[in-house]
């Protein structure tokens, strides 16, 4: 844990007492607000711009006014980062809630966002990335705005937390018969050596890391197919792979009782994980 904390626009220590949330905030009751997690290397925001881009349109989807110009909230972050003299890898996290008022759903024009930020060291899932993980198909009951990066995770939170007592690292929803997305990563099959996604509409998050691999994949000349596709055709898969902000490309190796790829990390994966660590320095971001 890091020593600092943004809080609003102030740099605080990072303590209960200095951040103290209203029980009227609009996050803490209705789950009403945005947030992004952004990857630190080496103490550097990575991909910054990508991530801001989405705060922002998470905001404007949800007619929250947003806190901060594009600027201010920029320089604030990097501000952050400098206070801690934080210079290993990391996560970012920061939280933008409607604001304060009393209870009821409809809200307020005129309400003042809260928001906050901290930064936490997180070491590269090198075990995960060699290893693999195995993941559990589940409906998928969350709302029908996936492409919002909203507070209100709980579809995710049940769908997780089920999946991982059950001995699986993520849920795979599916809706309608289709594969959709894991509950916090894209999903990505991977059959006669090309990609199939779902493609970023409001069904999954459009994900930082998705279109790191998308523009990736280009680059390797490996075929990329952002197209719905069934259950069933998880059948056919030689391989699949999941990717998050922390995560980066997480190779799948079994999902629910079916092995993929005898457990083992594909050569195609292992392929587009190479080119990332290799390629990913190039988006530090604005
Ligand atoms: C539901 C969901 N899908 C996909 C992702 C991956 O997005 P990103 O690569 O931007 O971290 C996340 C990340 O938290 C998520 O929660």
């Amino acid at each position: 844990m890091t020593g600092y904390m943004l809080w609003n626009k102030q740099i605080v220590e990072r303590n209960a007492e200095n951040t103290l949330v209203s029980f009227q905030d609009r996050g803490y009751q209705f789950g009403d607000g945005v947030y992004e997690v952004i990857r630190i290397y080496d103490g550097k925001l990575h991909a910054l711009d990508w991530h801001l881009d989405r705060l922002f349109y998470s905001m404007e989807q949800l007619s929250i006014r947003a806190p901060f110009s594009r600027t201010e909230i920029n320089q604030l972050l990097k501000e952050l980062i400098k206070k801690n003299t934080f210079t290993l890898d990391g996560k970012l996290y920061v939280q933008v809630s409607r604001g304060i008022q009393p209870r009821d759903h409809v809200y307020l024009e005129e309400l003042e966002a809260v928001f906050y930020a901290t930064i936490d060291r997180f070491d590269k899932p090198v075990d995960m990335w060699e290893k693999g993980v195995k993941v559990t198909l589940q409906e998928d009951i969350r709302w029908l705005r996936c492409d919002i990066k909203s507070l209100n995770l709980l579809g995710n939170v049940l769908a997780r937390t089920k999946a991982q007592k059950n001995g699986y690292h993520e849920p795979l929803f599916h809706r309608d018969g289709i594969v959709r997305e894991c509950g916090a990563s894209n999903f990505y099959m991977i059959k006669d050596g090309e990609i199939h996604t779902h493609p970023a509409n409001h069904y999954i998050l459009g994900g930082i890391t998705r279109k790191k691999v998308l523009l990736f994949a280009a680059e390797l000349g490996i075929p990329v197919h952002e197209r719905e596709f069934a259950v069933e055709e998880l059948h056919d898969a030689d391989e699949c792979f999941l990717t998050a902000t922390p995560l980066e490309i997480v190779p799948i190796i079994q999902i629910d009782e079916r092995p993929i790829n005898q457990q083992q990390v594909g050569e195609t994966t292992k392929k587009l994980q190479q080119y990332y660590r290799k390629r990913v320095y190039d988006y530090q971001g604005a």
